[in-house]
């Protein structure tokens, strides 16, 4: 397995020396292997935010180190650049991440960064924009003059124009209706499957982070609670739920009737599929 990232001993404190010093994140050592879709999950307040701005260099951290693709990130300029090319964060607060006076120079800026020109940037904004089903008809207006969901596509935008070996989404799908939800999450996981990337994803939303993970990530006041497969994460529901967590609607409605002495049902069920699948089983 191939390591594409790896934070040893991370801590990182908001606010260094003053009064008001906070620490987000508390000595985090964590390997994440290429071609998983890692799901980082955590009550409001644990640090995943803090956590993800480290993994392109957006923040130095205070203590510890990052890795890409084994290169410590803060070893030098190009180290740091490097890292920036390879990791593309898509950020909680989208508005953040605009600036330029029109959406397609916005979605531009990362790939202009990395060097490429002419053509090849115009086919790449105007595919990254279909991509996220953004009309054609925005990509001349000013992204201050849009709506919340549509900034949002934009900034997603932006990063698949950069094509990074590790996609990393922070809430990505907060903001924006159920339709655009599906319909960016199942491209993002066709691409995935297609490119053979990374994905890094946070998400309060646990139907997501069943359907689409391979492995979870939990955070509890800045330190990592658990990390492993989807299913060793959710099987130990009552732990996730002393940190102020839930698991999947359905995993809760299995749990329940293997309660009421339905014993042959398996322990922990994580999608609506598998459950139709059991279900089907047990009255064919
Ligand atoms: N710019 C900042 N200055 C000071 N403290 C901050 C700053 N940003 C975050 N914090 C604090 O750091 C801690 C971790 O915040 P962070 O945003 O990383 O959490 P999170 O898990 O992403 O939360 P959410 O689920 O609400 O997005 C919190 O206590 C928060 O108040
Ligand atoms: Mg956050």
């Amino acid at each position: 397995m191939l390591t594409c990232i790896e934070t040893k001993n991370l801590t990182f404190h908001y606010l260094e020396g003053t009064k008001m010093q906070k620490t987000a994140i508390n000595n985090v050592s964590v390997k994440f292997n290429s071609y998983d879709i890692i799901a980082i999950i955590g009550h409001t307040g644990s640090g995943k935010s803090s956590f993800i701005q480290h993994l392109n260099g957006l923040l130095k951290p205070s203590l510890g180190k990052v890795f890409v693709e084994g290169q410590d990130i803060w070893q030098n300029k190009s180290a740091t650049k490097n890292a920036r090319t390879k990791v593309g964060v898509v950020f909680q607060h989208p508005e953040y991440q605009l600036f330029e006076d029109t959406i397609y120079k916005d979605i531009a800026f990362g790939p202009k960064n990395m060097g490429i020109s002419g053509e090849e940037i115009d086919r790449r904004v105007r595919d990254a924009a279909k991509f996220v089903d953004l009309n054609e008809s925005l990509l001349n207006k000013s992204p201050f003059d849009v709506s919340g969901g549509e900034k949002r596509k934009a900034v997603i935008a932006g990063v698949i124009a950069m094509d990074p070996n590790v996609l990393v989404l922070d809430e990505l799908t907060a903001g924006l209706d159920p339709a655009s939800r599906d319909l960016i999450f199942s491209r993002i996981i066709k691409y995935h499957k297609k490119r053979k990337n990374t994905i890094i994803f946070t998400s309060h939303n646990m139907e997501e982070v069943a359907n689409f993970s391979d492995k979870v990530l939990v955070f509890n006041k800045g330190e990592v609670a658990m990390f492993g497969s989807t299913l060793e994460v959710f099987e130990a529901h009552e732990e996730l739920c002393r940190m102020g967590l839930s698991v999947p609607e359905v995993t809760d409605i299995f749990l329940a009737l293997k309660r009421m002495d339905h014993k042959n049902l398996p322990n922990c069920v994580l999608t609506i599929k598998q459950a139709v699948k059991i279900l089907c089983q047990q009255n064919p």
